[in-house]
């Protein structure tokens, strides 16, 4: 196997820039106009000239460039034509003669340009206050907007240092990479400050915010200077933030064992910002929600978020900014890492969240359930064009590209993997890497075969599911087991290709909890252990932490039923296991009675992380029975599982100092049960929620979980109590929850009035994808809130094609793919045949084989499931 002779270099792919001449540095002035939407700029870009060119080849998007001179030496060089390629995203000047590079004779063009400062919140864009008045400007340039901002090298690769100027209006605070240089005060009523030159970096690092704004801070260890900036009024908001970059800082200079390479560190909370955070060298930018909280409604979740966030683009900073991926190709090498890395931190700083399990939980399942599908990309996935690009920003390359950190430094032991970061980050410092680079420095520094097991994980799509069986010998009893490997396809297909892996097979059992590995590179791997009632259970991949599955014999799965009973495993293998058993029996390997009998065992659970798989496998069974007349079996037989830990906890908090999982669990556990109609839970949280809306406090940590469940089972008009919530605050997190909760509702008429109201002037554009995913994924409204997607796809088109983290990608695929008739099925396959979007091909790809799975798994198991219920509810 060997992807690489089908790479698309930057000589075969014609997106791509030639090489013959480099940047080497920018000096970018920008003047933003907040009253015309507009922006002008100048741009002097100093070249290296490596061979002969008569053409200069740059990226340029919807700029209008209106003077253009390019400088040899002393000698200006006549430019005989500017030609645009909308389609490439490229601008081609002519020169009159054919330049050659001489050292001595530097070369530069300068160029003058203008552009609309958008409302897309991508490249340079303006930003509202709740009225819709602009009041700033800010960038976000990752993927590949940097063109939409100013002509340039856009390619990760194509580094070169920048010195940014910006003319601003004097009352607002202008903010770039680096620290400020020189500010001039004009007579106009504007400043000009420059700042000081970035080192060599990319171009979709570079960063400008102009607004109002104010700001805390604090210094490191080492006296970096740390700063949290919001708009007017919310700087003491932003506390809980700047403790987390206060402490990951220090952290990742250790880890790394590599000071932070900038002179200060600002952390910005825009109002207007597509993606969660964008780790912008020196100048972080984030959504309000991802930044900042109220510190008198501190909530458990919004912490975590938070802590996650900041982690998450502060571990870019030496991961991502200082050494880049060599070409999106490797996009994984930075959001993979940083994603693994986020956890480190967050775990050390906070040890009693348990982070370690939620990564499990979140990342190690999610990148399972992402991988499964026959439309699954690899984790090095071939790009070649923007819309490519930006489609590669999903849970493969996060949660996919974390799990394979985590593997590989489970091989090697942490200190082993830490050195080997810390070889390819100096390796490769201010410079370019590919996955190749990062596996040779890991191998070197741990004298270990690195890229030989992980290219089977990032090379080639999917993942394995291990076939166990297991014969017992005549002789003395022992138990030999065989482990075969085969792709692991959600809905259970074979994948003709016969991919194989070479897996680091761990295993625990009842008589060894210390976990034993191998490396296995065949197809089978054989061993035998003591007769089966001496030797117990036996849980492979112990910890959860690699991609495969395994599909255990009968007799291991009682074993294994029997190890919960008497909590004899570990958290992450717990929910792992139960995780395994529900895929299993969706691919028809087990049947779904086998995985509920499982769920079974898990009765005196007290894990938040385990009870979040136990919640999302009954809520899948449930939405695949929806209709059934047995679903109600569903509904009692859920209400028997949450009631003892939702009364363990109670509504109010206990007289003891309470931990984020066990505040979590409480929240869940009361969802859950007022989720399947236990009626004194309703009505307790339709009653806080009454007098929350008068005025009275309302727990932040069961905000949520109250403003759902009153959604859920209320009266409509709580929707008009939900407005009102909505508009008394400026809280982003709480305007979220009631984004969420507005998804709940039932009545048709209601979700009528959320659908509208989600494309109104009140929800700010960032926000529309949560509402929608929310009301998208609710059974009652799935089919409405695929009308109105398709009555409204233009609108949806125009705001969001381009946007941070495909957020229109999500919530087509979060709506549909949860249908299960071969109805819905047809509707959706057919408007997307006639509705083609480039960069949303591979999740509409994925949502109609779910739909298809979810068909196929209802028709085999629906007599098998509904036996189940009517013996167990
Ligand atoms: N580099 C990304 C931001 C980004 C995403 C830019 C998509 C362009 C397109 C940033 O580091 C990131 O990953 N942000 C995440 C948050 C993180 C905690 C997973 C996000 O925006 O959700
Ligand atoms: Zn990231």
């Amino acid at each position: 196997m060997n992807p690489d002779k089908n790479r698309q270099t930057p000589q075969t792919n014609p997106y791509r820039l030639p090489r013959n001449v480099m940047p080497k540095e920018y000096s970018l002035s920008l003047k933003p106009d907040l009253e015309n939407f507009t922006f002008t700029g100048e741009v002097v870009i100093v070249l290296n000239v490596n061979s002969p060119v008569s053409e200069i080849v740059l990226n340029a998007l919807d700029l209008d460039i209106y003077v253009y001179q390019l400088t040899h030496g002393e000698r200006d060089i006549h430019i005989t034509e500017m030609a645009f390629d909308k389609e490439k995203e490229i601008v081609t000047f002519k020169l009159s003669e054919t330049i050659i590079h001489k050292p001595w004779l530097p070369t530069a063009i300068w160029l003058r340009f203008r552009g609309e400062l958008n409302d897309k919140m991508q490249g340079f864009y303006r930003m509202h206050d709740k009225n819709k008045k602009v009041i700033g400007a800010a960038t976000q340039l990752e993927a590949t907007d940097a063109r939409r901002c100013f002509p340039c090298f856009d390619e990760p690769d194509m580094k070169a240092v920048f010195c940014v100027t910006l003319d601003v209006p004097a009352n607002l605070t202008a903010l770039s990479n680096m620290p400020a240089e020189h500010t001039h005060h004009l007579s106009n009523g504007h400043k000009r400050i420059s700042f000081k030159p970035t080192p060599p970096m990319s171009t979709y690092l570079l960063a400008c915010v102009i607004a109002e704004l104010e700001s805390i801070g604090g210094r490191d260890r080492k006296a970096v200077p740390i700063r949290v900036y919001t708009t007017p009024g919310k700087k003491e908001w932003g506390r809980f933030g700047l403790k987390v970059a206060l402490y990951a800082l220090p952290f990742y200079t250790d880890y790394y064992q590599i000071d932070y390479p900038l002179p200060k560190l600002d952390l910005v909370a825009l109002p207007d910002f597509a993606a969660g955070a964008m780790e912008n060298w020196g100048l972080e930018t984030f959504r309000e929600s991802a930044l900042l909280i109220n510190p008198a409604e501190m909530s458990a979740a919004a912490m975590e978020r938070v802590a996650d966030v900041v982690a998450h683009e502060l571990a870019h900073h030496w991961f991502g900014n200082r050494t880049t991926m060599q070409w999106w190709t490797h996009l994984w090498l930075n959001e993979g890492f940083a994603t693994f890395a986020e956890m480190l931190a967050v775990a050390k700083q906070f040890p009693k969240w348990k982070r370690q399990v939620r990564f499990v939980a979140e990342d190690v399942l999610g990148a399972l359930h992402d991988m499964d599908k026959k439309n699954s990309h690899a984790i090095e996935q071939d790009v070649k064009n923007p819309a490519e690009i930006r489609e590669l920003f999903d849970t493969t390359t996060y949660s996919g590209g974390s799990v394979v950190c985590g593997m590989i430094e489970q091989y090697l032991s942490p200190e082993g993997f830490a050195k080997g970061v810390n070889q390819y980050l100096e390796r490769y410092a201010y410079a370019n890497a590919e996955t190749n680079d990062l596996w040779r420095e890991l191998g070197e520094a741990n004298g270990k075969p690195v890229e030989k097991i992980m290219s089977s994980y990032t090379r080639q799509p999917g993942y394995p599911v291990l076939l166990a069986s297991e014969k017992d010998l005549i002789l003395d009893g022992d138990r030999v087991i065989t482990l075969e490997q085969k792709r692991f396809v959600f809905d259970g297909s074979d994948d003709s290709a016969e991919l194989k892996w070479n897996i680091p097979l761990g295993y625990i059992s009842k008589q060894n909890r210390n976990p034993y590995f191998v490396l296995m590179s065949d197809q089978k791997y054989m061993f035998a252990m003591r007769p089966p009632e001496e030797s117990g259970w036996i849980k492979f991949n112990p910890g959860h932490s690699a991609l495969y599955r395994v599909a255990y014999t009968p007799r291991m799965w009682e074993q294994l039923a029997d190890a919960i009973r008497h909590h004899e495993l570990p958290e992450a293998d717990r929910l792992g296991l139960l995780d395994d058993a529900f895929a299993l029996s969706h691919a028809g390997y087990i049947k779904t009675s086998d995985a509920l009998n499982l769920l079974s065992a898990y009765k005196n659970e007290d894990s938040f992380c385990v009870w979040t798989v136990i919640s999302g496998a009954v809520g899948m069974i449930n939405s695949l029975l929806r209709g059934d007349p047995n679903q109600s079996r569903i509904a009692q037989f859920a209400r028997k599982l949450f009631e003892p830990i939702a009364a363990k906890m109670s509504w109010d908090k206990p007289g003891h100092p309470e931990e984020n999982p066990e505040i979590l669990l409480r929240a869940l556990a009361i969802r859950n049960l007022g989720r399947y109609g236990e009626m004194e839970t309703i009505l307790e949280a339709v009653l806080r929620f009454t007098a929350y809306l008068k005025g009275d406090p309302l727990d932040p940590d069961l905000r949520q979980t109250v403003f759902s469940l009153t959604c859920e089972h209320g009266e409509n008009s709580f929707f008009d109590s939900m407005m009102q919530i909505y508009d008394r605050t400026d809280d982003h997190q709480e305007k979220i929850r009631v984004l969420r909760a507005l998804g709940a509702f039932k009545d048709e008429n209601v979700i009528k009035k959320v659908l509208a109201f989600s494309l109104s002037d009140k929800v700010r554009a960032q926000d529309t994808p949560i509402l929608l995913n929310n009301i998208g994924s609710n059974d009652t409204a799935r089919k409405l809130t695929w009308e109105f997607i398709k009555e409204n796809w233009e609108e949806l088109l125009r705001r969001y094609h381009g946007g941070g983290f495909g957020s229109i990608t999500r919530v087509l695929q979060d709506t549909t793919s949860g249908f299960v008739t071969a109805e819905d099925l047809n509707d959706v396959e057919k408007f997307f045949n006639e509705h083609r979007v480039p960069g949303t091909e591979r999740a509409i790809a994925q949502s109609l084989e779910e739909i298809r799975s979810n068909m196929a798994w209802r028709a085999r198991d629906l007599e098998n499931i509904r036996e189940w219920f009517a013996n167990n509810a």
